[in-house]
């Protein structure tokens, strides 16, 4: 936890308002640090240690935010982007002051779990090659996949570029048939994140994805309840379960 940061910066991560607004909550007296009514928005405060109240009222702190997001198809997973939506546009009002992020990059197409949160700490331990954290991903496939795809996943494939993919367990849920225009459905679960890793596994093996979809991440699985394109807090068990899962070297 971070000792001191701006009484301002500290009031609109609560939910008070933008930093203008704040100004004025300070201007008229509302805001007091240890029983003192403060001047200066720019005041540095310790939230464990300083008393701060807005009209009277305790103010709760909290530093860092964790979203869970069923990202939709058509939005980037990026803080910015000069032509396109991105994941953070989804997000209401009060959150903008928490500086979120993506952890990690589902394609514009991909749709699915993605976690928001401001926590890089937590996030470059998720994202860090050597934990090896594991992403299962929902797809459609063009063509029959089929028990070779099983073993030959499981031993990795080489990538276009040459990059040989680390063990992957692949599920079939329905094998395609082209004759009937049937797609292939699978479930694969990889253990790393290479750029566009599930499609390009694919054609690793003549296949094509056509859909995909992320369903969990480390200990986190998607919550069904979760139209995409809508996000909810994450719980206090699944921010522990998250939080264990990356502190855990593996
Ligand atoms: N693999 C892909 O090919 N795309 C994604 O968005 C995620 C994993």
């Amino acid at each position: 936890m971070k000792t001191t940061l701006r009484l301002d910066k500290l009031l609109a991560h609560s939910g008070f308002g933008t930093r203008s607004i704040i100004k004025l909550l300070v201007k008229r007296g509302a805001v007091e640090v240890n029983g003192k009514k403060i001047k200066d928005s720019g005041l540095r405060v310790n939230p464990e240690l300083d008393d701060i109240r807005v009209d009277g009222e305790t103010v709760r702190y909290r530093e860092f935010v964790y979203l869970m997001l069923n990202k939709p198809q058509g939005v980037v997973s990026a803080t910015e982007d000069r032509r396109d939506r991105t994941v953070l546009d989804l997000l209401a009002e009060e959150y903008a002051h928490f500086e979120l992020f993506p952890v990690g990059r589902l394609d514009k197409d991909t749709e699915g779990l993605l976690l928001l949160t401001n926590d890089g700490k937590l996030a470059h331990n998720l994202l860090s090659p050597r934990k090896h954290v594991p992403k299962t991903y929902y797809a459609h496939v063009e063509g029959a996949v089929e028990e070779a795809d099983i073993h030959a996943f499981r031993r990795g494939v080489a990538l276009d570029d040459g990059y040989e993919t680390m063990p992957a367990e692949l599920r079939i849920l329905q094998t395609g048939d082209p004759a009937l225009d049937r797609l292939s459905e699978i479930e694969l679960t990889i253990m790393e994140g290479k750029f566009h890793q599930v499609k390009r596994m694919f054609q690793a093996v003549g296949k094509r994805v056509v859909f995909l979809k992320r369903l969990s991440m480390g200990p986190l699985t998607l919550d069904s309840e979760l139209r995409t394109g809508t996000y909810r807090e994450l719980t206090v068990e699944e921010t522990a379960a998250l939080h264990a899962h990356a502190d855990s070297a593996s």
